[in-house]
């Protein structure tokens, strides 16, 4: 029987590839998904291969993530818990459909992963595998308690040497990190105490604000319905942009975030996420929708926008609901059309200037002046009305009170 494997090339998913094969006697396929994390994807095949998978997969999924999960995202405004621009999260559910894609080709009905049972990433692949395919069952092998007996990272290797599994380092590895193109997040090490400052060499993608120059740096991004499509004047595909905006960013300190956050499974954790080049995006993208969308657009958006962050976390992006709301948020993106020029500068990124041929925003109306689409006797009238329950409430007040 066959099994599709979730693989990374690490050393857990290197021993659950093995694993499966002692323990159940399955013919394992490896499938690695290159999101953009830095990685030699031609070593990853080959050590899949030698550690006995009977075909192993490398997917480039870096555009389709870019395109179909991130702009969503980032167009929706969506930021979990008011901090995580939710980089892991956005991922998980597009690797899980490829999973699926692979077994459906190879006729497999049974997907592996390496989450472990205390995260929030097996609840997504999970979520993601049923909605797409209810036929496939999941084996998870850190769940297996009684049959995955290994406690710790020393067992795994003891395994793997037992086993011949080819393993790069057996470094004391830290930190549990996640990476793609948009961010890398990590977790474990001095994080697990809350009253540990992060130590500055966690750092992977970016500089530390103190790191970066003193002197700003300035990127123009253009929008075309709310989607990122040039930077400085100049048209640029989904990957070069990211990759230009990601090496900004990190040059200037930006994106770093620390912070606590609760997981889907019910306990806290610790995290800092690196996203240099999407926080840029975000700011960016917020900036032009000030000048282009309406008041109670805005504030309904904003909403929807929570709402969505909750949906992305909590693996369920492949429902109705997100659907729908994606929905609405195409709608209101009609007109975010426009460039904001932004100021990156020791760990910050803010935007300085922007335009847009739909901007709402107008001189005229705003500063003061006789005009004939905003007349001031107008606004008496307006006061009036707004004021009337105040009015109300203070002579029934008096009244009662008999003054
Ligand atoms: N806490 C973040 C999230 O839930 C990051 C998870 C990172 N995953 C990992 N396998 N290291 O989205
Ligand atoms: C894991 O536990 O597998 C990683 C962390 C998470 O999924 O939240």
């Amino acid at each position: 029987e066959k099994v599709i494997l979730a693989y990374s090339g690490g050393l857990d998913t290197s021993t659950i590839l093995k694993w499966l094969q002692n323990e159940f006697d399955y013919e394992v396929i490896a499938v690695c998904c290159d999101a953009g994390q830095k990685e030699d994807f031609d070593a990853v095949k080959e050590k899949a291969l030698a550690t006995g998978a009977s075909k192993a997969i490398v997917l480039d999924i870096k555009e389709e993530f870019i395109t179909d999960y991130i702009y969503p995202t980032l167009k929706a405004g969506a930021i979990y818990e008011d901090d995580y621009l939710l980089g892991t999260s956005m991922a998980r559910p597009l690797m899980a459909k490829k999973l699926v894609e692979v077994a459906e080709q190879e006729g497999a009905f049974i997907i592996a992963h390496g989450c472990t049972g205390k995260g929030n990433d097996q609840v997504r692949f999970e979520t993601t595998i049923n909605a797409l395919n209810p036929a496939i069952k999941v084996i998870a092998p850190w769940r297996m308690t009684d049959k995955w007996t290994f406690q710790s990272r020393e067992d795994l290797i003891e395994y793997a040497h037992e086993n011949n599994i080819p393993i790069s380092q057996t470094t004391k590895k830290i930190y549990s990190r996640d990476e793609n193109i948009w961010h890398i997040s990590h977790e474990g090490g001095e994080l697990e105490s809350p009253w540990n400052e992060h130590l500055p060499s966690i750092h992977v993608l970016s500089k530390t604000p103190e790191d970066a120059p003193d002197k700003a740096t300035y990127v123009t991004v253009s929008f075309e319905q709310g989607v990122p499509v040039a930077l400085d004047g100049e048209k640029m595909d989904p990957i070069s942009l990211l990759t230009k905006l990601n090496q900004l960013g990190s040059e200037n300190g930006v994106g770093t975030i620390d912070i606590i956050e609760n997981r889907l499974v019910g306990m806290k954790s610790r995290g800092v996420y690196e996203t240099p080049g999407g926080t840029i995006l975000y700011n960016a993208h917020r900036d032009l929708e000030k000048l282009i969308l309406d008041r109670d657009t805005m504030q309904y958006k904003k909403i929807v926008s929570q709402k969505f962050s909750e949906l992305v976390y909590d693996g369920l992006w492949f429902t109705p609901l997100r659907q729908a709301i994606s929905a609405f948020v195409d709608e209101t993106q009609k007109y975010v059309t426009g460039d904001v020029k932004m100021k990156l500068y020791k760990g910050t990124a803010y935007p300085v200037a922007s335009k847009s041929p739909y901007s709402l925003y107008s001189e005229e109306f705003a500063t003061f002046g006789a005009d004939e689409v905003y007349d001031q006797h107008d606004a008496e009238g307006f006061i009036h009305l707004f004021a009337l329950p105040l009015k109300i409430r203070a002579i029934q007040k008096q009244s009662l009170e008999g003054v």
